[in-house]
């Protein structure tokens, strides 16, 4: 991976309009049960909002493999034609969140120039992450779980119960939230969504400390890539249920299966990071029906410059039909 330069910032407004048409497309399904057509909607609109954009895009973190993704699939070319950027993009972060209507789905993606974004396969990443402005190195995936908590309480000068831990309620994490009962520290279990629990690492008004445990490694990737642009700290570290997904990650050239990536090994150098509330969530409103059309909320950041721009758009219904 490279730093080579910046981006066009022109892009920045772009990859909002790509975000904001997932997600008006996928907000049509909240509440209905129906994950696989919210997720459908939003996957056809993000795609046709790329192919409208000057751009040369190569899907690198996608809907999956070719054979599985008829669309967006790893590898998929999108744009017309333009400035060549590799595109990370979840056009539905949280099916069921949508399916069920529950907080914190969104549309999301990132961008950056070629070679900046890893190509990770879609297997799970353990993860660790943590805001800006705190000493390099201070959160480790190889310390435990409560090293990690009181390096942390130790760097706010507060007590363990006063540091939040955000986590995916899974069966897998049993012994990780037990760990982390134990010591007193205050957990907020999310349901799915775990970019919008790592992201929230950054924003004080969560007020979540540390983000720890198993996800996806697609959405570890745009995780990585929203830190990158705001600061903080992340790490992953690819886990392989089977050979299969071993073999999966060989086939995309990860030679080795074990390696601890840092946050600039997963997104690096200028990077623009998007996302769209679809479901009202921690970080942004969901999409609202307005009288003539839809109200969108959408986070944009980039990285050379650190600006994070919170965007609130009408859109006029007969807009989103030509568009
Ligand atoms: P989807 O959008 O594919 O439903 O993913 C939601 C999600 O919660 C991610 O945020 C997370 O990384 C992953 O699923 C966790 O996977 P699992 O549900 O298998 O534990």
């Amino acid at each position: 991976m490279t730093d080579k330069g910046t981006l066009d910032r022109q892009l920045v407004l772009e990859m909002v309009r790509v975000t904001e048409a997932a997600a008006i497309a996928a907000a049509q399904w909240r509440g209905l049960g129906r994950e696989k057509e919210a997720d459908q909607a939003a996957v056809e609109t993000m795609r046709a909002a790329f192919n409208k954009l000057y751009i040369d895009g190569t899907v690198v973190i996608g809907e999956g493999e070719r054979d599985d993704a008829p669309m967006l699939f790893i590898g998929e070319k999108v744009g017309l034609g333009g400035v060549a950027v590799d595109i990370a993009l979840d056009p539905l972060e949280g099916t069921g969140l949508t399916a069920r209507w529950a907080p914190d789905s969104m549309a999301v993606l990132a961008i950056a120039e070629k070679g900046n974004l890893l190509n990770a396969p879609d297997v799970y990443m353990d993860k660790i992450a943590i805001g800006g402005g705190y000493p390099q190195g201070l959160v480790d995936l190889d310390q435990s779980p409560t090293a990690n908590v009181k390096a942390m309480a130790a760097a706010k000068n507060v007590a363990v119960g006063e540091i939040s831990v955000c986590v995916l309620d899974r069966p897998r994490h049993e012994k990780l939230i037990h760990e982390l009962r134990a010591i007193g520290v205050r957990l907020r279990l999310i349901p799915d969504g775990d970019i919008a629990g790592v992201i929230a690492t950054t924003e004080p008004d969560t007020a979540i400390d540390l983000y720890m445990g198993q996800g996806g490694a697609p959405e570890g990737v745009l995780a990585a890539a929203a830190l990158n642009c705001v600061g903080g700290q992340f790490q992953g570290r690819l886990v392989f249920r089977n050979d299969d997904e071993k073999e999966r990650a060989q086939r995309i050239g990860i030679t080795d299966l074990h390696r601890k990536y840092q946050m600039h090994e997963l997104a690096c150098g200028d990077t623009i990071f998007a996302a769209t509330g679809v479901t009202d969530g921690t970080m942004m409103k969901g999409v609202s029906k307005t009288r003539i059309g839809w109200r969108t909320h959408s986070l944009v950041m980039r990285a050379s410059t650190r600006t994070v721009r919170r965007i609130q758009s009408d859109h006029i219904k007969h807009e989103i039909d030509r568009n």
